[in-house]
């Protein structure tokens, strides 16, 4: 899927990108620093009033309002083996139009997408230097992978390799 996008995109980079060992995908991992932390931040400031009520303030899934069900983690290891393989675009969809679930599709797409780094950012994901954008198209090569050493991430995306 991510080839076919960068064949799209140019074939000179598409050239570039095949010569390179074990990245048949510009896809980046979501623990690339990937997102902002004031970005995450803006999110903080939104989510206990539309999320934390359902989700709870640790977004462990224990509601803050004790009349609530309990709700999937949205934030640490089992939201991440959820999620594992799957895109920032997904996820970002996700929450954009099935959240809150009393009040789907309420936010805005940069509300929606700063929530999402405050998910990051809880659950343990470093922030970076460029704020993640709203976009599905830049969000599907963002990927959600299980932790691993730096640098077995780092030659898993073929980073340092020629
Ligand atoms: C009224 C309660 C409620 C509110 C408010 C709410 N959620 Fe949810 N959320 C749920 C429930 C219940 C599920 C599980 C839905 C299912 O499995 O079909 C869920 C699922 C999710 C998931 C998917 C988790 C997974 O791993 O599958 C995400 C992400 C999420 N919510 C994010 C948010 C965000 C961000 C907000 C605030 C903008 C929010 N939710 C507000 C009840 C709520």
């Amino acid at each position: 899927m991510g080839l076919s996008r960068v064949t799209l995109a140019g074939t000179g980079l598409a050239l570039l990108v095949s010569s390179i060992p074990m990245s048949s995908d510009v896809v980046a991992s979501v623990w690339t620093g990937i997102y902002t932390e004031a970005q995450a931040r803006r999110g903080e400031l939104i989510y206990p009033a539309i999320c934390g009520r359902c989700h709870g303030y640790k977004l462990d899934g224990a509601p803050d309002d004790p009349d609530m069900f309990s709700t999937p983690p949205i934030a640490g290891p089992k939201f991440l083996r959820n999620w594992n393989g799957r895109s920032l675009a997904a996820l970002f969809e996700y929450t954009r139009t099935q959240m809150p679930q009393n009040n789907p599709g309420f936010m805005s797409d940069q509300e929606a997408v700063d929530v999402v780094t405050y998910m990051l950012l809880v659950g343990g994901i470093p922030a970076g230097p460029i704020e993640l954008v709203p976009e599905i198209t830049a969000l599907s090569s963002i990927v959600f992978e299980e932790p691993v050493e730096p640098g077995a991430a780092l030659g898993a995306l073929g980073v340092g390799e020629q």
